[in-house]
């Protein structure tokens, strides 16, 4: 008697058996939508390196929060574009700025159904586009920046935002703000650190999306993207300090820092899928190049399949509607 084939084909016979052996889900909830807010918009604008994202207005937001709970989203991340800037990036810190009051209109609107976390960075609001303060000789203050960053947190959380999200890469950031929403009593406001953030071509929609007004790069801050292992001891310094969930970002071309980090914490890792990611398969599906969808759905399942539990997409929406239908 032959010896029977071992035959893995068997368990891809049909979709059904594709499904129920399935290793990696894709879930509305482990996904949070990245949303822009402009400060004085009438109308919401398009971002032209970003197609089908806008820069929204104040109420534009509230719609777009309304349709993340209803599909069932993990959260949104509030990004805050200002009419003015300046070189302390003043707008941050004022209640009145743009990013803290989406924040309390996005918690009076949907608060009880959906998570708001909110950029706790100081790039959207500086005129010369650093995420922090600078020296007299045009150095980003790493002590400096965490004052600000301390600041920052506590008016976020007085606009009841539930999550924080510092992105700059300052030393010691977590436990800077950590320290300060405990000491003003904010001990349920969490933390997602950008643990592993690298410097970055694929963030250049971005910079239209937020307005950026950056010469130069982020070096001096953000990661080489040589660096794996520098990846894990960020995530391990941000737990130490206090994080509640760390980030790697970007996510496609950092699938590795991605599987090393969830190995190596025992929090929620998140990724975040940034915006050259979309847009280039945005491009090619433009050009017909690819079948968009199955394109989109195929990145999200990978960085979930690399360990993320949280995934931070432009397509948030979208996937929650292509998953449930
Ligand atoms: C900094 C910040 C950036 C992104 C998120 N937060 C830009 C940067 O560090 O240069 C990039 C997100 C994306 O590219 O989608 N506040």
């Amino acid at each position: 008697m032959p010896l029977p084939v071992t035959r893995p084909r068997r368990l891809r016979t049909t979709q059904g058996l594709r499904s129920l052996v399935a290793e990696t889900r894709l879930a509305p909830e482990q996904l949070v939508l990245p949303v822009f807010v402009r400060e004085g918009a009438a109308e919401p604008r398009p971002i032209s390196s970003m197609p089908g994202v806008v820069q929204h207005t104040r109420d534009s937001l509230l719609k777009a929060a309304h349709e993340a709970a209803e599909l069932g989203l993990g959260g949104v991340m509030l990004f805050g574009v200002p009419e003015s800037k300046d070189a302390v990036g003043s707008g941050g810190t004022d209640p009145a700025g743009i990013l803290n009051l989406a924040i309390t209109d996005v918690v009076a609107e949907v608060g009880n159904a959906l998570t708001v976390m909110s950029d706790l960075c100081l790039d959207e609001f500086t005129d010369h586009g650093h995420c922090g303060v600078l020296t007299p000789d045009g150095r980003v203050d790493n002590d400096r920046t965490l004052e600000v960053y301390a600041a920052m947190a506590l008016a976020q959380a007085a606009a009841g935002v539930d999550v924080v999200g510092p992105s700059g890469m300052m030393d010691g950031q977590v436990a800077a703000i950590r320290a300060a929403l405990d000491d003003a009593g904010h001990t349920d406001v969490a933390i997602l650190a950008y643990s592993a953030k690298y410097a970055s071509s694929f963030f250049g929609p971005f910079r239209e999306a937020v307005d950026s007004s950056l010469q130069g790069d982020r070096r001096t801050y953000q990661q080489d993207p040589a660096n794996a292992r520098e990846g894990v001891r960020e995530a391990l310094l941000d737990v130490a300090e206090g994080a509640d969930l760390v980030m790697v970002k970007p996510a496609l071309g950092y699938l590795d820092v991605v599987r090393r980090v969830r190995d190596a914490v025992d929090v929620p890792v998140a990724a975040y899928n940034v915006s050259g990611e979309y847009s280039m398969v945005e491009a090619a599906a433009a050009h017909g190049w690819i079948d968009r969808e199955q394109a989109i759905l195929e990145v999200l399942t990978s960085i979930r399949r690399a360990g993320a539990d949280v995934v931070l997409t432009y397509w948030a929406a979208e996937a929650a509607r292509l998953v449930t239908r």
